[in-house]
């Protein structure tokens, strides 16, 4: 696992109100290029962590977290789709934080939690809000986009934080916090390398309903996150992906 310039494989940065984003380094060794895995801690009165990180990170990200707040104090912990770095250490986190609950869309919570989750899911429909205090999020169902039946996400309307999970992954580990240069080449690459989207009919239309949330940041779980005008953003990555 390389360090970033502070000798730490994991760094935590705020990217808007009181939104933090945790982010761990993996060198070539373990993903070519390197890479990044970010989740993002919303520190509120009930403090939700959106992705777990995978399991074997836990330490790195459960200490990151203790620079804001005490790990035990986490409310909720939220992820996009069941995959292990979205949700791998969901357990570990459980254990930490004794009045915490993974918080999921409802295929997620029937075909995964039940099985998986050492407590019960709070599954949240397409559409519903869940409070945190002074952060109001909304989850969007993303069956398949990019992938994963259960995929979906959530968007801050307190500050227009769109939690986009694995759209716009960046590969390399050489990243800014947040940037306003184009991401969207880059994690193109990276979707052209791998072929990590399935290929769904119903993406442009999903795509549409997260641009017309308006997001000014996208939180990407791995590369930089990304401020400016993300309903352009999002139209763009839905044509270029109609062009496919
Ligand atoms: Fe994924
Ligand atoms: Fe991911």
């Amino acid at each position: 696992m390389n360090a970033n310039a502070h000798g730490d494989p994991t760094r935590i940065d705020e990217i808007a109100d009181n939104i933090y984003r945790i982010s761990t380094i993996v060198g070539p060794e373990v993903v070519p290029g390197g890479f990044t895995f970010n989740q993002f801690l919303i520190d509120d009165d009930a403090p939700l962590l959106f992705h777990t990180g995978p399991r074997k990170m836990f330490a790195l990200t459960s200490d990151a977290i203790k620079r804001v707040i005490p790990a035990k104090k986490l409310r909720y912990v939220a992820f996009s789709h069941f995959e292990p770095d979205e949700c791998g250490a969901l357990n570990e986190f459980l254990a930490v934080a004794p009045n915490a609950e993974p918080v999921c869309g409802r295929i997620s919570a029937m075909v995964c939690m039940g099985d998986y989750a050492d407590r019960p899911a709070h599954a949240l429909a397409d559409g519903e809000t869940l409070e945190l205090g002074r952060h109001t999020l909304r989850w969007i169902d993303a069956p398949h986009v990019p992938h994963g039946w259960d995929c979906g996400f959530l968007a801050d309307q307190t500050t227009r934080t769109l939690f986009c999970g694995d759209l716009f992954t960046q590969f390399g580990s050489d990243h800014p916090v947040v940037t306003s240069d184009d991401i969207l080449e880059s994690s193109e690459g990276s979707r052209r390398a791998l072929d990590y989207y399935a290929h769904s009919p119903d993406t442009a239309a999903i795509l549409a309903r997260l641009a017309a949330l308006h997001p000014t940041t996208l939180a990407c779980m791995h590369g930089a996150s990304w401020r400016g005008d993300g309903a352009a953003l999002l139209t763009t990555l839905s044509d270029r992906l109609s062009e496919a």
